[in-house]
């Protein structure tokens, strides 16, 4: 049992007490962050005069010795330590002794220091979401882009409802993922804030510079107030919830491809990289990986409650609740980056069976808004022209024919039955209103899926795209700036 913090106690944690207390199971996950966490501070605090060079030079080479061996698979951790900032000060002060070794927390809490390394996971993990997820919308754009002419059936309560096209129809996604983007993006700007300096709660006499550990471990400003910096976990809850959002999007474009795959509609057909078997039935192919990205969204909703849960009525400052913080948001991580890479992929390689949309819309009422409307530009009210159409609807069904079959008098008896009213039908109504392309070429409202509609919402999101791609190299450049900060600040004290 290491005695590191337990000076005050007469007894050790049992066995299983240890265990139960201990996080470092989930620390490994900000080991390296850890050690330039403290890297880092020890640097700022000879740089303010609190820490000798000499003593400084020690402690940087014994964590750089951690480090290697944490890399090198070297090390094992277990319950005998409370959590990975105990193990990492131990072991640096195993190696060059209490009296310099025992300076390297100078000025510093855990509770600060856990809260630095979760930001650095964090801040690492939302970067390789955002990756990812413009990855995602750059294929659902091309994709897109291939099929804003093929016309589909579109639904609402589950029945067919409106003319609409496979392209427009992704589209609605690739703008779901965008706000996606934008939503992580700007949680992460509240992630990047330095808490480092706060202490356990009420900061420090030393005379720290916060500023200089934010630039040298990539922060862009401080999380200043020191009860806050340390007690806070809003930035958590916001990080769960937006990655929540995001699968929840997923998850309905996921039951849309599940659907699509079925031999009903055969829409799609996924790439049997993607797909799976069953143990039983030999003639099945199974849309599993996909069943999955929609399943997982329960885990990221899980993770969201888990963690609003946690902190809910806590009072102020570090309680050990909090340690609990990082495991679902981990979990939350592993599952959405995954998700997404998963769902990019499959859209990636899927086939898209154009003739299976299309043939979707024949036989369809779908257009019958488009009739009422074409009725209502003449002699009707836009409800009359429902009530006109609607008739017409009924008498076409009992007929056992479609609107593809619909003639002139079908319309001017329904008018006159209805309404007393005689009115001017086209006789080439049937085709205006219900050939696919010219159906969707008829629409006017922007948003629509008029083909000119859906490419030019095409062209703006991929340059908004492109715009998001440059500001994430940006963020990206930042922290491989502040890296070289460290780097050089280690190169000057390495002797
Ligand atoms: N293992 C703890 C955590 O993960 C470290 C933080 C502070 N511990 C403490 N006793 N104040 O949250």
């Amino acid at each position: 049992m290491s005695t590191l913090f337990r000076t005050r106690l007469a007894k050790e944690f049992s066995d299983r007490t240890a265990r139960f207390h201990t996080s470092v199971v989930e620390d490994l996950r900000m080991f390296m962050e850890d050690v330039d966490g403290t890297m880092a501070h020890d640097i700022m605090l000879h740089e303010q005069g609190i820490l000798d060079r000499e003593d400084l030079v020690k402690i940087l080479a014994a964590l750089q010795q951690v480090k290697q061996e944490w890399m090198d698979g070297d090390i094992e951790v277990g319950a005998e330590y409370e959590d990975i900032h105990e193990y990492i000060e131990a072991r640096v002060i195993e190696k060059i002794g209490i009296e310099v070794g025992g300076k390297m927390h100078t000025g510093r809490s855990r509770n600060d220091q856990v809260m630095v390394d979760m930001k650095m996971v964090t801040r690492k993990e939302l970067l390789e979401i955002m990756i990812n997820l413009l990855n995602l919308v750059k294929i659902v754009c091309d994709v897109a882009d291939q099929h804003t002419e093929t016309p589909m059936v579109l639904y609402t309560h589950g029945q067919q409802a409106q003319i609409g096209s496979y392209g427009h129809y992704l589209m609605a996604y690739a703008d779901q993922f965008l706000r996606d983007y934008q939503r992580i993006k700007e949680c992460y700007t509240r992630v990047n804030m330095n808490p480092l300096g706060a202490a356990a709660i009420g900061g420090t006499n030393y005379r720290i510079s916060r500023m200089r550990t934010s630039e040298l471990l990539g922060f862009d400003s401080i999380q200043e107030n020191s009860v806050d910096a340390t007690s806070s976990r809003d930035w958590a809850v916001e990080t769960a919830s937006v990655l929540a959002i995001l699968m929840g999007n997923m998850s309905r474009l996921a039951a849309d491809i599940v659907t699509w795959s079925g031999s009903e509609f055969r829409y799609i057909e996924l790439s049997d990289e993607y797909s799976s078997s069953s143990s039983i039935m030999p003639q099945k192919k199974n849309p599993s990986t996909i069943e999955l990205v929609r399943g997982k969204s329960a885990e990221a909703y899980g993770c969201l409650q888990e963690l609003m849960t946690m902190v809910k009525g806590l009072p102020t400052g570090y309680y050990q609740d909090l340690q609990q913080t990082k495991i679902p948001l981990w979990r939350a991580f592993d599952t959405v980056k995954t998700s997404v890479e998963i769902l990019d992929g499959a859209i990636k390689t899927m086939k898209v069976n154009k003739d299976a949309i299309l043939a979707q819309t024949k036989g369809s009422f779908i257009y019958a808004v488009q009739l009422a409307e074409v009725l209502a530009e003449e002699e009707l009210s836009f409800r009359e022209a429902y009530k006109v159409t609607a008739e017409v609807v009924n008498a076409l069904i009992a007929d056992g024919r479609t609107l593809e079959q619909l003639k002139p008098d079908d319309v001017k008896k329904a008018a006159k039955k209805l309404f007393g009213k005689d009115v001017k039908v086209s006789s080439g109504i049937a085709e205006k209103i219900s050939d696919p392309l010219k159906a969707l070429n008829n629409l006017r409202s922007p948003g629509s899926p008029h083909p000119a509609n859906t490419g030019m919402m095409v062209e703006n999101r991929l340059e908004l795209r492109e715009r998001y791609w440059k500001e994430l190299d940006f963020l990206k450049i930042k922290l491989v700036i502040a890296g070289d900060n460290l780097k050089n600040a280690l190169q000057t004290y390495s002797s």
